[in-house]
């Protein structure tokens, strides 16, 4: 039988850009997840030299205009997290509700005021809020005039406005995470960094400087959130896509080790480990990128403040073959790799491995002895609303229960494991395609890709098997 801490954060998770909607209320300002149009081929119009962060919508419909209008339903939500007995509710607050443009000095009191409601909510519920400060969006200002993170100047807005937060919601809110995902900064420059194509999105220098930005950012939040309350943790947030060598060839074990450190150990080394690795030269020489500008304490600041606690998003594993050409590829939110014939695949193509999750919660605790928070994890697929309103999601249920299965194995390994929050625990929009289709929720929410539907709430039966998983604790999965 799985046995999880008394104390365990079962919960779910959502950010601002892909739920709230109502992106020019209460005087928000443009965010770059506001520009970013809705279908399949997102990625490719952001990754194209054409695109410029103006909002045309002649030509574009924008998810994140209207989201699942979580802005003004945020009550009725929330009691359905309730419902399901969440222990902890993960959500980011939108940068441009606050700062508008990232440059203005006075904070903007009607968004503070709005997730003070927000945070209030869940506290009489008994949910702890668990805060995303900055996921995947940032002031469209700062990506059109600074060109994003490359420009240091971002370090002083973005710890600004981290500031404003802390204090104001410091008594209430023990859980903060800086950066969503942030060793995506390689793969998603616009999300990520606010960069595009003509603001050097190609250029793996100015990636490199604007990450390293960022670090510099996350340890100065890490020192701020301490100095004014020791009791806040504060964590990092990295995709974990746990890698393989394709067989035993030694060429694809080297191969994968190295793609681990780069894409699974490079962010960690220095967020949780407090330097950047041994391996780093490697990888700056494979990008051809030459020595970073740094301040002269940016580096004894990345070491004298690490993060509390690893939150981690996993959704699959990567599988690396660099023996066979004609090896089939499968997609995935990082870098995809080579099909695994052990794997299922999702309705998007994403290999899910529960396995995976087991092996890479062992491999990061081993590596930094700090807690885990597993803050994503779930299943994207396509659900049916049945004419009397239900959705039958054996198949979610079946996902998630095996990555839970995997996560208590992981404890009886000894890792230490603070909670659990399914991603898009109430259907939102994609990040990766825009669209509302692609569906994780416990919640399912009545709007089609287009934008079109009543916005309803319904339960799907996965939320009547994981509001039994809380409550027994995860005993009953
Ligand atoms: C994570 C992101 O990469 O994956 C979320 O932090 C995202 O913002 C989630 O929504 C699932 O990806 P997608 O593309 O299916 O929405």
């Amino acid at each position: 039988m799985l046995k999880f801490p008394e104390n365990f954060l079962w919960g779910g998770a959502t950010s601002a850009s892909q739920c709230e909607g109502a992106y020019l209320s209460d005087g928000k300002g443009l965010s770059t997840a506001d520009a970013l149009p809705g279908g399949k081929t997102r990625f490719q119009t952001i990754f194209s030299p054409d695109f410029d962060w103006e909002i045309d919508e002649t030509k574009y419909y924008y998810p994140a205009h209207s989201g699942i209008d979580h802005y003004s339903r945020y009550q009725e939500d929330i009691e359905l997290f309730a419902e399901m007995g969440f222990r902890c509710y993960r959500f980011s607050i939108a940068w441009t509700r606050i700062f508008p443009t990232g440059i203005d000095t006075e904070p903007n009191e009607a968004g503070l005021a709005h997730y003070e409601k927000v945070i209030d909510t869940c506290l009489k519920y008994n949910i702890e809020p668990v805060i995303t400060i900055s996921h995947y969006e940032m002031p469209l200002y700062l990506a059109k005039e600074f060109g994003g993170w490359q420009d240091r100047r971002l370090i002083e807005h973005f710890v600004r406005y981290a500031k404003v937060l802390l204090e104001r919601f410091a008594s209430k809110v023990k859980y903060w995470m800086t950066f969503n995902e942030i060793n995506g900064a390689l793969h998603f420059p616009a999300l990520s960094l606010g960069m595009i194509p003509r603001t050097g999105s190609n250029d793996k220098q100015l990636v490199f400087q604007a990450l390293h930005h960022q670090f510099v950012a996350s340890s100065l939040v890490v020192k701020l959130a301490h100095e004014i309350d020791p009791a806040i943790k504060i964590g990092m947030m990295t995709i974990y896509a746990t890698g393989y060598g394709y067989d035993c060839h030694p060429a694809n074990q080297v191969a994968n080790m190295e793609k681990n450190q780069e894409i699974n150990g490079f962010c960690c080394d220095v967020q949780a480990g407090g330097s950047y690795p041994s391996y780093t030269q490697r990888i700056f020489k494979k990008y051809r990128v030459k020595p970073l500008k740094m301040a002269t304490d940016d580096l004894a600041l990345i070491k004298k403040y690490p993060v509390d606690y690893i939150g981690l998003s996993y959704y699959m594993s990567t599988t690396i073959d660099v023996i066979d050409p004609e090896r089939a590829k499968v997609a995935g939110n990082l870098t995809g790799g080579a099909k695994n014939p052990y794997l299922k695949t999702s309705d998007w193509g994403w290999q899910t491995d529960s396995a995976g999750l087991r092996i890479g919660l062992n491999e990061l605790y081993q590596r930094y002895h700090k807690p885990l928070f597993v803050v994503e994890n779930g299943l994207g697929a396509v659900d049916i609303l049945t004419e009397n309103k239900k959705i039958h999601d054996s198949y979610r249920i079946d996902y998630l229960r095996e990555h839970i299965i995997e996560m208590g194995k992981a404890l009886e390994d000894g890792v230490e494991l603070m909670g659990y929050t399914p991603w898009g625990c109430i259907d939102l929009v994609s990040i990766s395609t825009g669209e509302m289709s692609k569906r994780y929720g416990f919640i399912y929410v009545d709007k089609d890709d287009e934008g079109q539907g009543t916005l309803s709430r319904y339960k799907k039966d996965s939320f009547y098997w994981y509001q039994k998983v809380i409550r027994t604790n995860g005993k009953n999965i």
